[in-house]
């Protein structure tokens, strides 16, 4: 019974079996079964007897983290230019920088970077954006395939309001070039899916979010794009489409929100109770990216609303709007603008507490991607290996409290093991 993806590690597990609900289990044995969680326990079943068992000794073992919102062409200027809002932020930084991607040597360049950084990294789970161009886009794919990651990548959508450089030549071109880029990746590889990629509203012409879902259908495609992030952004997108409702009824009126398909919109900070409303309709999943957000000081998202309304939420880094990869990071960032919320505009709102953190950035997210984010029985083996020797403390600390430091204090460095559906990346 033994082989490549059965196996057991023991160690110090945590885990989320829901909103609110952190499993610790120390000194326990989790199973990987033909690339899925057996479950965790106290000792091992006699089922799994022979099993390899991998002694990870004193280390934490924890589910995989999920970002639902990145983009991979900002990662060369992550931590740069962070003195704008993000109408300007876009014009000044982003889409100076995407543009370069047209020249595929560049991209090669760029992207060899981020994959890199991705696998090293806690992240087993992505949605990504990449840029108008359907080459490049394509080799990030070929890229993030070989990191083993389990990603889904876009070719970003835009025939209005944008710079020349970064525009393309009308709805009818953008959805060629999606077409193209479609043809050669859709089934191509293992670890790696297409998502269309609408940029945002202010992007996109009526004729260009028309044809992109009729492709959504035909296709059967998930779709990512953003959402009532900012107030000029979205005053903006009331001009553009003054018959929609809301900002999320101009995608739905394209078929472009939730549904059949799965649909992740970023940010949501300003989210009206309609807007709200639809999104949980729909199913549509809620990319929430505390960093980005006080970054380009878009706002404070409602997250305590989200939890208690039970929308599908997760969390993205936003690279470049967050600087930095780390969906740790992006949990303690969580944590920390709910309490701002909390103090400063609606004492309503209960701050974000470690459990619901922790579930946004693995299982909260992991849905999207189907049953990942968790060690529930059947949930695929997505893991991670946490090596917080070196975070010494002078008492003995309970195994939630060293998670909790492990979010706060830990980088890259103290991940020392990752799987995916039972693989090891590391
Ligand atoms: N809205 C449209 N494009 C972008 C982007 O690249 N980053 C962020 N944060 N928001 C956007
Ligand atoms: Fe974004």
């Amino acid at each position: 019974m033994t082989g490549d993806r059965n196996f057991i590690l023991k160690g110090n597990i945590c885990y989320s079996e829901g909103v609110h609900t952190l499993r610790t289990v120390d000194q326990g044995f989790l199973i990987c079964q033909n690339g899925k969680s057996a479950g965790v326990y106290h000792s091992i079943p006699e089922q799994f007897k022979d099993f390899l068992v991998i002694d990870c000794n004193d280390k934490l073992i924890i589910p995989g983290l999920v970002d639902l919102h990145i983009h991979a062409p900002q990662y060369s200027f992550r931590g740069l230019s962070m003195d704008l809002e993000l109408l300007d932020w876009l014009n000044t930084n982003t889409f100076p920088e995407e543009a370069r991607y047209g020249d595929l040597e560049y991209a090669k360049k760029a992207y060899q970077i981020f994959a890199e950084a991705m696998k090293k990294s806690g992240t087993t789970r992505a949605c990504i954006f990449a840029t108008i161009h359907g080459p490049a886009t394509e080799l990030l794919m070929d890229l993030m395939e070989e990191t083993g990651l389990k990603t889904m990548v876009g070719k970003v959508n835009m025939d209005r309001n944008a710079p020349d450089y970064l525009c393309e030549p009308g709805a009818q071109a953008s959805e060629a070039e999606t077409l193209l880029w479609l043809s050669h990746t859709r089934g191509k590889y293992k670890n790696v899916t297409p998502i269309l990629t609408p940029r945002f509203i202010p992007s996109c012409t009526d004729d260009l979010m028309e044809r992109l879902g009729r492709l959504k259908r035909k296709y059967r495609l998930p779709v990512q794009s953003h959402l009532s992030e900012n107030l000029s952004e979205i005053e903006w997108v009331k001009s553009l489409c003054p018959s929609t409702g809301c900002y999320g009824e101009a995608y739905d009126q394209f078929g472009m929100f939730g549904g059949e398909e799965k649909t992740v919109m970023a940010h949501c900070v300003y989210s009206s109770e309609q807007e709200i409303e639809l999104i949980k309709k729909r199913g549509v999943y809620i990319a929430h990216c505390p960093q980005s957000n006080t970054n380009l000081a878009s706002g404070i998202a409602p997250v305590r609303t989200f939890l208690d309304l039970e929308l599908k939420t997760g969390l993205g880094t936003d690279v470049a709007g967050g600087s930095g990869e780390s969906i740790f990071r992006a949990m303690a960032d969580a944590i920390s603008v709910s309490k701002l919320r909390w103090r400063l505009v609606d004492s309503s709102l209960k701050p974000v507490t470690i459990e619901e953190a922790f579930y946004l950035g693995t299982l909260g997210g992991g849905s999207f991607f189907g049953k990942t984010g968790s060690f529930l029985e059947g949930y695929e083996f997505d893991a991670l290996i946490l090596d917080d020797s070196s975070l010494s403390h002078p008492q003995p600390l309970s195994t939630r409290e060293r998670l909790e430091r492990f979010i706060y204090l830990s980088d890259d460095r103290h991940i020392t093991g990752k799987y995916v559906e039972g693989k090891r990346i590391f």
